[in-house]
């Protein structure tokens, strides 16, 4: 039996991760730690709540004392550490909490890691590290880093930390890098549910600059099958680029799920692009395939198609979020 700490486990991504790393596994003890930000939503962990390898713990990953005490308590040897701030939006509206959580947070759990002798600790990146390509050009684990946002500059930040105590203390450190996902649970300020949400509300579609900004789409499935590969199979003090070849500008994306919908493009309104807007990301996944046999088993048409269905049909899970019941939801399992 493996003592996992996941952080941010009731986030996007990683409540999808421990979905389906349960569903699957029970050799993996899931530990998790989350903060409830805005972005946590314990609603997504229902699946998994009654699993008796299933733990959550509210709280902060820059809380030294609590952290210390859950490695303790549970006899923490493996991080996975999803908790960070993630939106690029808020990090330009203001930084210094992107700054506690992704940075001094990813700092505090290293330090743990050591103090506790943990036998891997995997941090989840992403591409928005080595910043904005033209038209040409991609990312591989060697590209230099070079964050034009608060939020990814953070992102790169802890990167460095991570390397750092696997060369100084070598502290068994591996890092994904993934692009963009979409799926189930995605929060609704993200571009794809966003533009579901507006849809449906029959709301206007808010598309910055000419939409023309290309991203990198991964289901988010496929990117914790990659971070489940690299957390079994990676080499210590490696970085694992995770892409799925799905380049896409902004505007393409809005328009296929208009007319999954069945609306008009009228719906969409061009706005003032964001401050320091990449223009596009594309990512060399190569390393992962050739060395760790993963490779992205969803077709984005498909998955895309799923993920618009999902909204339909969960359509109470996203407006507690509206109307902000969601967060009750500790109370009346833990309160
Ligand atoms: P999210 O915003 O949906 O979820 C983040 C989770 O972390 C939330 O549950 C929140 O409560 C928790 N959290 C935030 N600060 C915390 C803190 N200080 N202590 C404990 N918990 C805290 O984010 P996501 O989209 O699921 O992203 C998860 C990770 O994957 C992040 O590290 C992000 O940088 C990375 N990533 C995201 C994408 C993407 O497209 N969403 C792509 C590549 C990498
Ligand atoms: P987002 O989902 O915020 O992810 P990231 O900024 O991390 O790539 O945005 C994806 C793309 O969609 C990005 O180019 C910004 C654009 N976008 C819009 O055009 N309108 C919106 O309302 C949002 C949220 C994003």
């Amino acid at each position: 039996m493996k003592n996992i700490l996941v952080t941010g486990g009731a986030g996007f991504i990683g409540s999808n991760f421990i979905n389906y790393i349960l569903a699957k596994r029970d050799d993996y003890n899931i530990v998790i730690l989350d903060k409830l930000t805005y972005a946590g939503n314990l609603e997504n962990l229902i699946a998994s709540e009654a699993k008796k390898n299933y733990h959550f713990i509210k709280g902060d990953i820059s809380n030294k004392e609590l952290v210390n005490y859950l490695f303790t308590k549970f006899d923490i040897k493996y991080v996975i550490n999803f908790a960070a701030e993630s939106h690029v939006d808020r990090s330009i509206l203001g930084s210094e909490v992107f700054f506690k959580s992704n940075v001094l947070g990813t700092n505090i759990l290293l330090e743990a890691a050591r103090k506790f002798s943990v036998k891997k600790f995997l941090q989840v990146s992403t591409d928005e590290v080595y910043g904005s390509l033209d038209s040409d050009g991609i990312f591989t684990e060697d590209t230099p880093l070079h964050p034009n946002s608060p939020y990814a500059a953070s992102k790169a930040s802890a990167d460095m930390m991570a390397l750092a105590f696997h060369h100084t203390y070598g502290i068994p450190v591996v890092i994904t890098r993934c692009s963009n996902n979409y799926g189930p649970y995605q929060f609704p300020e993200k571009l794809i549910p966003l533009m579901i949400i507006n849809s449906l509300k029959g709301k206007k579609l808010p598309v910055y600059g000419d939409g023309m900004n290309v991203r990198d789409w991964v289901y988010v499935i496929d990117h914790n099958a990659a971070v489940e590969t690299v957390f079994e199979n990676g080499k210590s003090g490696e970085v694992y680029n995770v892409g799925a070849n799905t380049e896409m500008p902004n505007i393409k994306i809005v328009k296929l799920i208009l007319s999954e919908l069945g609306k008009s493009e009228d719906m969409i309104e061009f706005v003032k692009d964001r401050l320091g807007h990449d223009r596009r990301y594309a990512i060399d996944s190569t390393k992962i395939e050739n060395e760790l046999g993963w490779s992205p088993k969803f077709n984005f048409e498909e998955a895309m198609s799923q993920t618009i269905k999902w909204f339909l049909t969960n359509k109470a899970w996203w407006e507690r979020i509206i109307t902000g019941e969601y967060q009750n939801y500790y109370e009346t399992q833990y309160g």
